[in-house]
């Protein structure tokens, strides 16, 4: 486990959308020895909640807001290194050390040159800072358990790349991916093969040569061949990857269709957003986007639209019954309640919203017109779950009325203003909020707006029940989506 090695291999590299659990456990099945994930930043890794999922066996780092942001499992636990983006080593050691024992080996992105990336710092603006570059990487190296390496991109000169990679060594990495362009080439520029070479000569750690997908590789046979252009010791392969991953396959490239539907059968086990299922079946359909198939690909709406396309809606069915049916043996047994937990997160019904005290009084606070609305309901008391995240002391708080969820997506500066976003949301959502106050409205006047507000929502919600029960609809179907039924497991 601690050594993971990084002397001849085949890799598949960081890839934002691309790089998620069911295109590095397909390239791991075609012959990857390892596999990256895409990049993941520190601050967002450092709101989330590490989640055993039982149901898909997995496991999760899920936000506030419900999404899965990291996914693994154990097939590729031996196999897989977290890709982080960060500017700040002790944000990056707490990420590295919540992390650390469900990943293989710790990677630090310094080559992306998006200005999402670098205007924080990140990517490959770090290359300018090797002072900073030294202290994240020891920080890491002497804090984690699992090796570190880094990802680079090559300096405008040979001396100041050779000397940025002997600092690197110096930290104690077991290996440097080099993406052999500068900050400014683009992917369409030729890749720098001598100067990967050149790095590769004045380091004694493993050198991983990228940057060859687009000009050099086409299948397995032409990875060895970067590798001895290059003379490194091991090979990552983004876009090559990303169009076929089975160019990691020794017995040469399989047919794209084979390939869509080895994806989308990973995708459905492990419940993977349709949208970014879809994002990864264009790049592989690449040519073929104009086509009936690229067009209906294009429209599909959820992973079932997408199994049907590809004649694989039989084994979508079986697959979401078993996940039931396995939620249901666990509930059985007791265990429900960690996977209920896990289910009232994922299930919070979430809007971008944020108290602003200005737009109430104190008498009339979001929390107390819930209340009050919860009295007229008969229904009990609202209750407020409410989190503190270490990075900033922010609070994220989610309110539970009436078996439902409700949470801001937004963090607040205090558990108070917390719990007022998350009425607010809940308020919105049963369409309370819209009291229009003037100025010039007495206390009296707003108070009695406010109550008259709350019995039209009450008159309306009941109205919308009976129109409900009169046509048999199953409850609460507004808020449940079959696209996420195993994501809620
Ligand atoms: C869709 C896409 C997403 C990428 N995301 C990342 C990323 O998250 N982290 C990273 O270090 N590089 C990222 N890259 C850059 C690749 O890892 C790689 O360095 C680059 O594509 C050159 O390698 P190639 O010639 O094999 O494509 C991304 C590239 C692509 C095409």
């Amino acid at each position: 486990m601690m050594g993971l090695s990084f002397q001849d291999k085949n890799i598949l590299a960081p890839m934002v959308r691309v790089g998620t659990l069911p295109m590095r456990l397909l390239a791991l099945d075609y012959g990857a020895d390892i596999v990256y994930s895409e990049e993941l930043v520190d601050i967002k890794m450092l709101q989330c909640k590490r989640v055993v999922n039982d149901i898909l066996h997995t496991v999760d780092y899920v936000s506030p807001t419900g999404r899965v942001i990291f996914q693994t499992c154990e097939r590729e636990r031996h196999h897989v290194v977290f890709q982080m983006g960060t500017a700040d080593a002790e944000r990056a050691l707490t990420v590295a050390t919540l992390i650390q024992n469900d990943v293989a080996g710790i990677d630090i992105n310094m080559g992306c040159p998006k200005e999402y990336s670098t205007k924080g710092g990140m990517g490959a603006a770090l290359l300018l800072f090797p002072e900073k570059i030294e202290m994240i990487l020891s920080t890491l190296v002497k804090g984690v358990s699992k090796p570190i390496t880094c990802k680079i991109r090559i300096l405008p000169s040979l001396t100041e790349t050779i000397s940025l990679v002997k600092l690197i060594e110096k930290t104690g990495v077991a290996a440097i991916a080099v993406h052999g362009r500068s900050k400014d080439e683009r992917p369409q520029h030729p890749v720098h093969c001598d100067v990967i070479k050149a790095i590769s000569q004045a380091v004694s750690i493993p050198v991983i040569a990228n940057g060859g997908s687009q000009e050099l590789i086409r299948q397995f046979q032409d990875i060895h061949a970067f590798r001895s252009a290059t003379s490194t010791s091991s090979v990552m392969l983004a876009r090559a990857a990303m169009w076929n991953p089975s160019v990691f396959r020794q017995e040469g490239l399989l047919p794209v269709e084979t390939v869509i539907r080895d994806y989308i059968v990973y995708a459905v086990r492990y419940d993977n957003h349709y949208t970014n299922t879809k994002y990864c079946l264009c790049q592989m359909l690449r040519d073929q986007l104009e086509s009936p198939l690229g067009k209906r690909l294009h429209a599909a709406q959820s992973t079932l639209e997408i199994c049907e396309i590809f004649e694989l809606s039989d084994f979508y069915e079986s697959c979401r019954a078993a996940q039931k049916a396995k939620k249901a043996d666990l509930q059985s047994v007791g265990l429900a309640t960690t996977v209920k937990n896990d289910d009232e997160d994922l299930n919070a019904i979430s809007l971008p919203i944020r108290f602003d005290k200005r737009k109430y009084m104190s008498q009339f606070t979001p929390k107390m017109l819930l209340l009050e609305w919860c009295r007229k309901m008969k229904l009990p008391q609202p209750v407020y779950h409410t989190v503190q995240r270490p990075v900033d002391r922010f609070f994220h708080s989610i309110v539970k009325v009436d078996e439902r969820q409700y949470a801001s997506t937004l963090w607040d500066k205090s558990k108070k203003l917390a719990e007022q976003s998350a009425a607010i949301v809940c308020l919105h959502t049963l369409g309370l909020t819209e009291v229009k106050m003037n100025e010039s409205d007495s206390v009296q006047n707003r108070k009695r707006k406010l109550l008259c507000q709350i019995d039209e929502g009450i008159r309306l919600l009941n109205e919308e029940q009976n129109k409900k029960l009169h046509q048999h609809d199953p409850e609460h179907r507004q808020h449940h989506d079959p696209e996420h039924d195993a994501a809620s497991f």
